[in-house]
């Protein structure tokens, strides 16, 4: 069982732009989508062979009311499109569907409640980056898996506001998108006082 914070982003680093709007993710070919097909060494990062290995899932206030605003925008009933059992973090009142419960609080709390409806599965961060982040400060965030849209939006919603250090485990091509699969290592200390090592690194040729 892992904690996984899968997430579209665009190259500069934002998960939504400076109006909360994804215009620019789905404006993205993908492999369905891009003439010149799918690249890369297999499927283990396509997000629907991910979501399957899904217990349970969670998402911040902002991200919920994005999905209510996207599902209802044709004036449709909302039906929430997971089938596992799923929390939004919100201190607001929100009238939520049948197998969306809402959580408020310390995030230790609400993983051992996920971690038992999920049975053995994993767990879903959806996000924001902020919601992300709270599980990486108290060590509960195991794995970063990105989309990565070659688009920059020079503003927004921040993919992950923490000084992390992660490990690259796996990149593929996916049309236009590059999938990235990280494990966290752990924070990333700041190194005041020390020289960057930049005179050694240049001297052998740069970086
Ligand atoms: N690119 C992608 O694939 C992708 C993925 C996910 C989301 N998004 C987008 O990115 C944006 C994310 O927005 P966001 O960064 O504002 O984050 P968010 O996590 O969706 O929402 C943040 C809100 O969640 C509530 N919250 C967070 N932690 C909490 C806690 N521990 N307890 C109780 N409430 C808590 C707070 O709202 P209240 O206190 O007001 O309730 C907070 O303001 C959205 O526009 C979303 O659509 C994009």
């Amino acid at each position: 069982m892992a904690t996984i914070y899968c997430t579209a982003t665009s190259l500069d680093g934002y998960i939504a732009d400076d109006g909360e709007s994804l215009s620019w993710l789905f404006a993205t070919p993908g492999h369905d989508t891009d003439p010149q097909g799918r690249y890369g060494d297999g499927e283990s990062l396509d997000f629907d062979q991910f979501l399957p290995t899904v217990g349970a899932l969670v998402c911040g206030a902002s991200t919920y009311a994005w999905v209510h605003r996207e599902l209802t925008a044709d004036g449709q009933d909302f039906v929430w499109p997971y089938e596992q059992p799923s929390w939004v973090v919100t201190h607001r009142d929100l009238d939520l569907p049948d197998g969306v419960r809402a959580f408020a609080g310390d995030v230790r709390d609400l993983h051992a409640v996920m971690t038992e409806a999920a049975a053995g599965k994993d767990l879903w961060v959806v996000g924001g980056g902020d919601l992300a982040g709270q599980f990486a400060d108290v060590g509960l965030l195991d794995k970063v898996w990105v989309h990565l849209n070659p688009v920059t939006l020079g503003a927004g919603k921040p993919l992950l506001p923490r000084r992390l250090r992660l490990h690259r485990e796996r990149i593929e091509r996916d049309g236009q998108f590059t999938a990235m699969l990280f494990d966290v290592v752990g924070p990333e200390p700041r190194r005041d006082g020390d020289v960057d090592g930049a005179a050694e690194v240049y001297a052998e040729g740069g970086p």
